[in-house]
């Protein structure tokens, strides 16, 4: 793919080729997959995507903060490619290769905690959150476990139950696992959630039984919602008092995201057990946990995986953790601060944006129906995010009316320059007071 420096849309959106693949993928894919528009993508190279009619798009949502290096970085590609000759699969779960351990070792040292660590490898964010359930659950040998509303944790069914984010994920499911709690999750107050807890320790669960609170420092699909500093020091604190493990899901949060390996950090406080998934190996599918190594006591066929940390998926996370450390955190936290002052600028020339808020290139705003700033419009940011499609960018949703922006850690000044300038004028060409 050639490189580009600005987004160019030559046909109507969708074009003519996109428009065929729609029609086919309408046959036989899913209904459930939720596109807010038709991007139908041939190829992309760093923070470019190129749609199979030749229109390139500026993507601000790398896949879902999955490409922290940008698309198709040499090195990724490089090292899939040596691997992909060498061995592709083995299994993990019944022999061993070199760069299982390699990227296991090297996760053990980045994550949180100055203590022995072990990792158990899955192939997916959800997978990587089952794990953490039934590690949580037989290391304490305690039923309960409690998580946050507005909290996105997967859709297997038991990261489905701690999720609590939108009723359709879990409409026509039931029943989920049992013995599952939810509390507020806080943004400016965590006083609630303290007396929520309380409450459900006093009235119906003995703190004795809960194997695990679940949370994501920084809430993702909920609404990239950071929580008051003292938030996550809290939660420690109560769950030492009771022995109940705290298990940062930072699958969407973590790999360099925020400026810091992980977002935890920025709190300044250590998990028990940490769950990675997305950013870990710049798109090949790969999840993790990586626990306290008291906990993985589980004996021999008590969990595992045939394809999770494959050798390829491995090798391309080991590629990426070395750009992470070598530029891109260091890069994102530069950028982010870049990012959310335009956004805080953006907001102050169009009023019915508003509630900027993030750390490093996990940032999101919500759109309101009017400058009074009183109501969301979930309609509105679908007009929005359609109206920066047709001009280019490429944005994701989150929360009720967010727009979140989770580009490639590769982005520069200039990138976040066009991204806001795109916005600002899918903003100017937005119909007002939409409900
Ligand atoms: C915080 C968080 N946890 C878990 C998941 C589930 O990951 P996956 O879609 O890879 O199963 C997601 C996906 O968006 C997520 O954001």
């Amino acid at each position: 793919m050639p490189s580009h420096s600005k987004p160019c849309v030559r046909t109507p959106l969708p074009g003519p080729r996109a428009r065929q693949l729609l029609e086919r993928d309408a046959n036989v894919v899913s209904p459930s997959y939720t596109r807010a528009y038709p991007l139908v993508a041939a190829r992309g190279k760093d923070v470019w995507i190129e749609d199979v009619d030749g229109n390139v798009f500026l993507d601000f949502a790398a896949g879902i903060a999955v490409c922290a290096t940008g698309h198709c970085h040499p090195e990724v590609v490089g090292v899939i490619c040596e691997q992909a000759e060498t061995l592709i699969h083995l299994s993990g779960t019944d022999f061993y290769y070199a760069p299982q351990i390699e990227l296991a070792e090297k996760l053990v040292a980045i994550a949180p905690g100055n203590f022995p660590k072990k990792v158990f490898f899955t192939n997916s964010g959800a997978e990587a959150v089952e794990a953490a359930i039934k590690l949580s659950r037989f290391a304490t040998h305690r039923p309960h476990l409690i998580a946050f509303y507005g909290g996105f944790h997967g859709r297997t069914m038991g990261a489905l139950t701690l999720t609590a984010s939108k009723p359709v994920q879990h409409r026509g499911f039931l029943p989920l696992l049992p013995e599952v709690s939810h509390v507020t999750f806080p943004t400016e107050d965590c006083e609630p959630t303290w007396k929520q807890l309380a409450e459900l320790f006093h009235r119906k669960i003995d703190p004795r039984e809960v194997a695990a609170i679940v949370v994501e420092p920084i809430q993702g699909e909920g609404g990239y919602l950071v929580p008051p500093p003292e938030f996550l020091r809290g939660l420690k604190d109560i769950c030492e008092k009771h022995a109940i493990l705290l298990v940062a899901d930072e699958i969407q949060s973590g790999m360099g995201r925020t400026g810091r390996m992980f977002a935890i950090e920025h709190f300044g406080v250590q998990p028990d057990i940490l769950c990675v998934a997305k950013g870990i190996a710049s798109g090949l599918p790969l999840g993790a946990i990586i626990a306290r190594a008291e906990l993985m006591s589980w004996p021999p066929g008590a969990h595992a995986s045939t394809f999770g940390g494959n050798p390829v998926a491995c090798r391309a996370a080991l590629a990426t953790i070395r750009l992470l450390e070598s530029s891109l955190i260091a890069n994102a936290a530069r950028m982010g601060e870049i990012l959310l002052q335009g956004m805080d600028d953006l907001a102050k020339k169009y009023p019915f944006l508003g509630h900027v808020r993030g750390k490093g290139l996990m940032a999101a705003m919500d759109v309101f129906t009017d400058e009074t700033r009183s109501k969301l419009s979930p309609a509105r940011r679908q007009e929005i995010l359609k109206l920066c499609f047709e001009g280019g960018l490429l944005l994701l949703g989150c929360g009720d009316a967010g727009i979140r922006f989770c580009p490639p850690l590769t982005v520069g000044p200039d990138h976040v320059s066009i991204a806001l300038d795109l916005l600002g004028q899918a903003c100017e060409n937005t119909e007002g007071e939409i409900t």
